[in-house]
């Protein structure tokens, strides 16, 4: 009788702890969800300045080099089928849609600035301002030119990359002019762009920078990824 007792008890007991085990199952799956965000928010606090940083470097670098491709590819073939004039007209329509379908696809905000301007829409702002003298100073001074990152406000970092008259293609437009750059390539230049200062270039000079502004939010979710 005793025995019987004792395993009606532990049976009892048992039965009680699965109760209890299918309520904390029940509960878990709220529980689960706030323990999930509280470690996701561990997660993101865990992310330090440094992370942040490198992070956005590798985003920046894949973008501009998307950029830089995808404009240079475009522009070189319509030189090669279309002719000089046409690839004028080609980066007077094309430029910017591009940069911009560029930018839509990565979600930022992809820009090319220079201190002398071709499209007045290329105009550094203030802080453009001075990194792109930062890096006129660089090469001035033969020192080693790099790619930057730097944080905008607690929302934006901005990751730079100075942009090199690195083929002898580029000063069939931003060359010398009477020379490098004919007559005809001006006088087109100067009818679409009254401004332009974007001539007189030589081979390894900076011409600009890409610009491009990345979300804080977006770098932390590729960390978190
Ligand atoms: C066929 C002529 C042509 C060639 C070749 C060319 N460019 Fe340009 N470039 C232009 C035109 C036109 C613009 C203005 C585009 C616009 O309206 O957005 C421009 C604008 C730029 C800008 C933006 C800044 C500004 O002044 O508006 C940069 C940077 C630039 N070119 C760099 C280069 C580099 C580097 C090369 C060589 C790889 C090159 N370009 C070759 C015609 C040319």
């Amino acid at each position: 009788m005793k025995i019987k007792y004792t395993i009606i008890c532990r049976l009892a007991a048992f039965i009680v702890a699965l109760i209890v085990v299918g309520c904390r199952g029940e509960i878990s799956s709220e529980d689960r969800k706030a323990a999930s965000q509280g470690m996701k928010s561990q997660e993101v606090k865990k992310v330090n300045q440094a992370d942040i940083f490198a992070a956005g470097l590798l985003r920046g670098r894949q973008i501009a080099e998307a950029a830089q491709l995808s404009l240079g590819k475009k522009l070189k073939e319509t030189m090669l089928n279309e002719g000089v004039q046409e690839a004028i007209r080609y980066c007077n329509i094309q430029a910017y849609p591009l940069v911009d379908s560029l930018s839509k696809a990565y979600r930022a905000s992809i820009k090319r600035v220079s201190l002398k301007l071709r499209n007045p829409d290329d105009a550094p702002d203030s802080l453009e301002n001075v990194l792109l003298n930062a890096y006129q100073y660089s090469v001035d001074n033969d020192m080693a030119l790099q790619d930057n990152i730097v944080s905008l406000n607690d929302k934006f970092l901005l990751y730079t990359k100075p942009i090199l008259i690195g083929d002898p293609v580029c000063l069939i437009c931003h060359g010398k002019k009477g020379s490098e750059v004919s007559d005809e390539t001006f006088s087109l230049i100067k009818s679409l762009y009254p401004y332009d200062s974007a001539t007189g270039y030589k081979m390894t000079d900076l011409r600009g920078m890409w610009s491009i502004r990345l979300s804080l939010k977006e770098i932390v979710n590729t960390i978190n990824d």
